[in-house]
């Protein structure tokens, strides 16, 4: 997809939509070249690729500098950018300066997690002309507060509350949801309801679509397996086994070979 109208088009059209979220140049240009539609530079970046133990470390600027390098790789594809932990709790206008800088980075669209409280900054940022994606269920910036990355809406009042919170979202001017880790009965409920179309991860096969972490989907890394991701590759293994016969042919000399060495 090149813009977010064709998420609305997807959705009418019954087309699941296919995000992969990716933090570097070379996996974009992967994903750019397979027929996913959008790419999500989630703040996940913060554990996948800094090693920090939860999202909250990621920063307007670390955030901002994985954008450019995926828009680098991926020109003219939808690129959806995560809003880092608090900058939508700050005010209007530390809002819209964390905004600015992942649309200036390349970023088509933010995403913001939660609505409760923020109502104003994201109908502030939608009527500034940044598209807003909203993300709803397990919202893992709030993991402290939510005990965990558990499932969310597994009662009914928890279910009713999501289920208006996807109405306000809509309302304020999102133009799609994310729905995180819910019953998948909830987020079929709420895609049915809904006219912007919903993306879920571990929220079953009634959404619009499905996102996934790439490095999760290609099995890059064996402590992180929760039921909700398929992998596509045994990443994890090709590579450790790849790393392991580069070393073991430079130890026993057979690496670089003639036709590797420059003339
Ligand atoms: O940060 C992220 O990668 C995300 C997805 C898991 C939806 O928000």
């Amino acid at each position: 997809m090149k813009t977010i109208l064709e998420f609305t088009r997807a959705k009418r059209e019954q087309q699941p939509i296919v995000m992969i979220a990716v933090y570097d140049a070379l996996m974009a240009r992967l994903v750019a070249a397979s027929p996913a539609d959008a790419l999500l530079v989630g703040d996940s970046v913060a554990m996948v690729v800094h090693g920090h133990p939860s999202t909250l470390h990621a920063t307007t600027e670390m955030m901002a500098l994985h954008v450019a390098a995926v828009r680098r790789g991926a020109p003219d594809r939808v690129i959806v950018a995560d809003m880092p932990f608090l900058t939508v709790r700050r005010g209007t206008a530390v809002a819209v300066a964390a905004a600015g800088q992942l649309m200036q980075a390349g970023a088509t669209a933010v995403k913001v997690e939660g609505v409760a409280g923020h109502e104003d900054v994201i109908s502030h940022l939608v009527g500034s002309g940044i598209p807003v994606m909203g993300h709803l269920g397990l919202t893992p910036q709030s993991v402290h507060q939510l005990g965990g990355y558990r499932l969310q809406g597994r009662d009914a009042a928890g279910g009713a509350r999501l289920q208006e919170e996807a109405a306000r979202l809509e309302a304020l001017g999102a133009f799609a949801l994310v729905l995180e880790c819910m019953p998948a009965s909830l987020a079929a409920e709420i895609t049915r309801a809904r006219a912007i179309p919903t993306i879920g991860i571990g929220a079953g096969a009634g959404t619009d679509g499905q996102v996934l972490v790439g490095s999760d989907l290609l099995g890059l890394d064996p402590s992180f397996q929760p039921r909700f991701v398929r992998r596509y590759l045994n990443g994890h293994e090709l590579v450790g086994e790849a790393f392991e016969r580069f070393a073991r042919d430079v130890r026993t000399a057979q690496f670089p070979a003639s036709a590797e060495v420059l003339a």
